[in-house]
């Protein structure tokens, strides 16, 4: 039998977990030996005890376990002394965060061991239920409006009171792809007043049906990039971006900055001039921090009042909402996993068929080999 280990979250602050009651039970069913780490669930509120239920075993040794495992289901990638001690052709399926985990994906090519990183997973219509980036970013952009409501001394909605009419809020959303159009949603089910600038044109629709007003940019045609994401715009586009979003957010009460380029930095959307020339008391939540931010001001993990402005730069907001970030991102990992598991097979075990567009995108290790291009070369220097 397959032996399936998921081990405990080790990274600060980090409560999610791979797997659910629901799923372990999906994967018992589909015959895997799954066990967990004892207390992987904790963080997420699933007891040891309700992973048991459905078929699962507890161990309390996790070195024995990571070397007795065919398959390791994480959230974030363990670190390399776990990886290191991984039988060969076995399979990790993680976030692996290639961009910076490099000792692990050294560790795992070292070992031949193939690794599914789930940021790598094509955004294809037939990989959407195994699109975790999609599910946590829109978590994220949830909890970051929760997140500024809870700190602006300001309410959201309009108010007529006895006492008077209080305006709504003003929020302004920079970069409305997943995270971004949940925030717009939230804000105005808040009651505020949502504003939104991207520089794709397909998003202007998307914005409008969730009653959100879209800032126009003159020239923003060709915003829209590869696979549908936004290509990197000139200096002097983003200039004239800035001029324009300028007057909204020196107006606004609330900026949720979500702006991203897929493999770049952020682009700088919110200067320290900017910032200057923002409300006291007003509020920016960077989603971007971890990118180098939408706002120059922004510290990742960290927040900071400057010019009278809170600036808030929460590293992992799918953290905060661990019970259904754990939900989603399980079902995103057994979605990918169901769709490789040989069942034909005596022992139904993954099977990678490097046909298929999916694994091939996903794939960042095998056999001995770095096979995601621009990983290898940050690590490899380019060669093979
Ligand atoms: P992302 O996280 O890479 O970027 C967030 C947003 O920032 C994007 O909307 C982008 O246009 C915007 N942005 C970039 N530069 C900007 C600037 N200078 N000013 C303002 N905004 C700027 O994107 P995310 O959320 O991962 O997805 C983006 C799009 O990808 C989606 O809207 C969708 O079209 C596509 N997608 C397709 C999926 C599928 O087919 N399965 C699943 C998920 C996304």
């Amino acid at each position: 039998m397959v032996n399936v280990f998921v081990p405990k979250e080790i990274a600060p602050g980090e409560t999610r977990v791979a797997v659910t009651p629901e799923t372990v039970k999906k994967m018992v069913a589909a015959g895997l030996a799954v066990a967990i780490e004892q207390g992987a669930g904790a963080g997420a509120h699933f007891t040891d005890a309700t992973y048991e239920d459905v078929g699962a075993g507890i161990s309390t040794d996790r070195s024995a376990s990571f070397a007795d495992a065919d398959l390791i289901l994480s959230v974030l990638s363990p670190p390399a002394s776990d990886l290191a001690q991984m039988k060969q052709s076995s399979m990790v399926v993680a976030l692996m965060a290639p961009h910076q985990n490099h000792d692990e994906i050294k560790a795992l090519k070292e070992g031949r061991v193939s690794c599914l990183a789930m940021e790598l997973v094509p955004r294809i219509s037939r990989a959407q239920a195994m699109d975790a980036l999609s599910s946590q970013a829109s978590i994220a952009g949830y909890k970051a409006v929760l997140l500024a409501a809870q700190r602006l001394g300001k309410y959201f909605p309009l108010l007529m009171t006895a006492a008077g009419t209080i305006p709504p809020a003003r929020v302004v959303v920079m970069g409305a792809g997943v995270a971004g159009l949940q925030a717009v949603a939230t804000a105005k089910r808040l009651g505020a007043v949502v504003e939104v600038s991207d520089i794709r044109d397909v998003v202007k629709e998307q914005v409008e049906s969730l009653g959100g007003k879209f800032i126009e940019l003159p020239d923003m045609g060709g915003g829209e990039g590869e696979g549908g994401y936004a290509r990197e715009m000139g200096e002097e586009f983003l200039r004239r971006q800035r001029e324009i979003v300028t007057r909204h957010v020196s107006q606004a009460d609330v900026v949720i900055c979500t702006a991203l380029i897929p493999g770049k930095k952020a682009p700088t959307l919110v200067t320290e001039e900017m910032v200057k020339g923002m409300k006291e008391g007003s509020i920016v939540v960077d989603l971007a921090v971890a990118q180098g931010g939408n706002c120059e001001l922004s510290k990742d993990g960290e927040e900071v009042t400057e010019h009278g402005v809170l600036i808030l730069g929460p590293s992992n907001l799918p953290a905060e909402t661990s019970v259904d970030a754990s939900q989603l991102y399980a079902r995103n990992i057994w979605a990918l996993l169901d769709s490789i598991l040989d069942k034909d097979a005596e022992q139904p075990a993954p099977k990678l068929d490097f046909e298929d567009e999916v694994i091939d995108g996903a794939l960042l290790t095998h056999d001995g080999e770095i096979r995601h291009a621009p990983t290898r070369e940050a690590i490899e220097g380019g060669t093979a």
